[in-house]
């Protein structure tokens, strides 16, 4: 029993040395969005979804995969697709996926600062000032070449400095947070 214990916690030290240690690098914990930003996410994805440029839907910093999966199962007929560097939240949320089955649903554990993100989709993100920074260079990069606009991009809570939003939704929460819409 001592030697059952004692592994559990190891495991739980491990567990939670490798989400303190993802935190500190990415600069924000995998904290799921709230119900009422989540509600307010799907509302914009609803409102944008008819639209051609919106075909691919892409969770940036995935997280333990509480929207990502809901994503998924609530559009059925869209690829939706959820970058995590945190390797526990990752791999929790491809468990999930995987009993779940769902087949349009693809969650890669790198960093989307590095990746290729698909032309015609709705970007969605919790993250942080410094992270939205980093962000928001790598779109404007990818834009420049672009006489069209071809992403949104749903970011909760945290807005971007060199855009104005299209729409504004702000939630009945103690902060009156904001999640805002923007065309890229
Ligand atoms: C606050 S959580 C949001 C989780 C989920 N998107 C949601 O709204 O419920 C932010 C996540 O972004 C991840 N993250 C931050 N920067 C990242 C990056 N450059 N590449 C991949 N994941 C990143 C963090 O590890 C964290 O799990």
């Amino acid at each position: 029993m001592l030697v059952i214990e004692s592994i559990l916690i190891v495991l739980a030290v491990l567990v939670a040395i490798s989400i303190v240690f993802s935190s500190a690098v990415t600069g924000i914990s995998p904290m799921p969005s709230s119900k009422k930003a989540r509600e307010a996410v799907f509302q914009l994805v609803t409102a944008v979804r008819d639209d051609t440029s919106a075909k691919t839907i892409v969770d940036l910093g995935s997280g333990w995969g509480s929207l990502v999966i809901r994503l998924a199962k609530t559009y059925p007929d869209r690829q939706v697709v959820g970058y995590e560097l945190s390797p526990i939240p990752w791999f929790v949320s491809l468990c999930i996926a995987k009993c779940l089955g769902l087949d349009n649903l693809t969650l890669k554990r790198r960093d989307y600062l590095d990746a290729d993100l698909p032309v015609d989709s709705i970007l969605i993100c919790y993250l942080h000032p410094e992270g939205m920074k980093a962000l928001e260079d790598k779109l404007l990069s990818m834009s420049a070449d672009a006489d069209v606009a071809r992403r949104y991009l749903i970011s909760n809570n945290f807005a971007l400095s060199s855009h104005t939003p299209q729409k504004t939704i702000q939630l009945d929460d103690f902060y009156q947070s904001p999640i805002y819409l923007y065309r890229i």
